[in-house]
């Protein structure tokens, strides 16, 4: 079985983008560690990244279409705007786990709404990228 790690705008920065808040790995990295946890769990790991909120939206139906068995989903700053991915969301049968790097609580106001959690199954916030590892094994599990 596959899982989807989809990663939206500047993620593709990861490691060079303020690592003060998400830290030195880059997406590369992150990469390469969820391919070893899955690789024990005897899953496969499909990861994309886009700058561009419809790429996220098609990778979401396409996830179902493929019959991914879940789909981690770090949508960055569409998070906080992005009804489309939210309806997405609700639309697919898939299940989603919203992922952070950051815990979007303790920063910015602007921060505080997730459309994204609203239609999730689960969140992981908070852990850099760790995060993406503690989503994977809930993924195993669910
Ligand atoms: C993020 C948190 C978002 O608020 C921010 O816009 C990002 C990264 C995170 O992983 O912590 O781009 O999704």
């Amino acid at each position: 079985a596959t899982v989807f790690v989809l990663n939206g705008p500047n993620l593709n920065l990861l490691g060079l983008r303020e690592p003060e808040i998400y830290g030195s790995d880059t997406l590369d990295d992150i990469a390469g560690m969820l391919e070893d946890r899955a690789r024990e769990l005897g899953l496969q790991i499909d990861l994309r990244q886009s700058n561009h909120e419809g790429h996220l939206v098609d990778w979401l139906h396409e996830a179902q279409a493929e019959g991914a068995k879940a789909v981690l989903l770090n949508a960055g700053a569409y998070t906080h705007t992005s009804i489309a991915l939210h309806d997405a969301i609700k639309a697919v049968k898939t299940p989603v786990i919203e992922v952070h790097l950051s815990n979007p609580h303790k920063r910015e106001e602007f921060r505080h709404v997730s459309y994204v959690g609203r239609a999730a199954r689960g969140t992981v916030a908070g852990f850099g990228a760790l995060s993406y590892l503690v989503a994977l094994e809930a993924a195993a599990r669910i």
